[in-house]
């Protein structure tokens, strides 16, 4: 049995006569050879999200992160990663950018949100994905907008991958629902 759900295409499949399924997730993300494959907008919005890299405090790891969004008003506003020499005190570029965005322009919809990097010991030739707690963040703050964010994936070159909404990274999240239902 297949199920559209808002996020997923779930596939169930009965393994056994006593109800037992199991259970698939799938994700579905477009991919991008360049940015000159990009439409105009999204390739603009990565190209701010490069410019942010700069503003990256990132003296202990050396990998800079950019993050541009787009609100639905049309403002674009940026984050970059802040290090700190307590390393679990940093934070990432998405949740310098969430706090920016909702201090700024509280329940404002994030449309689109760019993400690139410049890592100074490395490569920065692939998309690079939300860690775990801005996975979190974004869920939430798309929860609270009712508006997806639509993610744009890409280093300083290679390819781009664009993600139609940031909840698709956390599968099966725990949401505000869980905690008053
Ligand atoms: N970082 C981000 O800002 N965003 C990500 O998506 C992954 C990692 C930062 C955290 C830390 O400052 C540095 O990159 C290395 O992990």
């Amino acid at each position: 049995m297949a199920l559209v759900g808002s996020d997923y295409l779930i596939v169930s499949n009965n393994v056994s006569s006593i109800g037992m399924q199991e259970q698939q997730l799938s994700l579905n993300f477009t991919s991008y050879n360049d940015s000159t494959e990009l439409l105009e907008a999204d390739g603009a919005l990565l190209h701010e999200a490069k410019l942010a890299t700069a503003l990256a405090y990132a003296p202990y790891s050396k990998f800079k992160v950019g993050a541009a969004a787009r609100l639905s008003n049309g403002v674009i506003l940026k984050g970059s990663n802040q290090e700190n020499a307590s390393f679990p005190a940093g934070i990432c570029a998405e949740r310098v950018l969430l706090s920016i965005c909702a201090s700024l322009y509280p329940k404002m919809a994030i449309v689109d949100l760019a993400i690139s990097y410049q890592n100074e010991i490395g490569k920065s030739d692939r998309p690079i994905t939300p860690c775990g707690i801005c996975r979190q963040s974004l869920f939430e703050y798309q929860e609270i907008c009712q508006h997806p964010i639509r993610l744009i994936l890409g280093g300083k070159e290679g390819k781009i991958f664009i993600i139609e909404k940031a909840s698709s990274l956390l599968p099966l999240g725990f949401t505000s629902a869980d905690l008053f239902s």
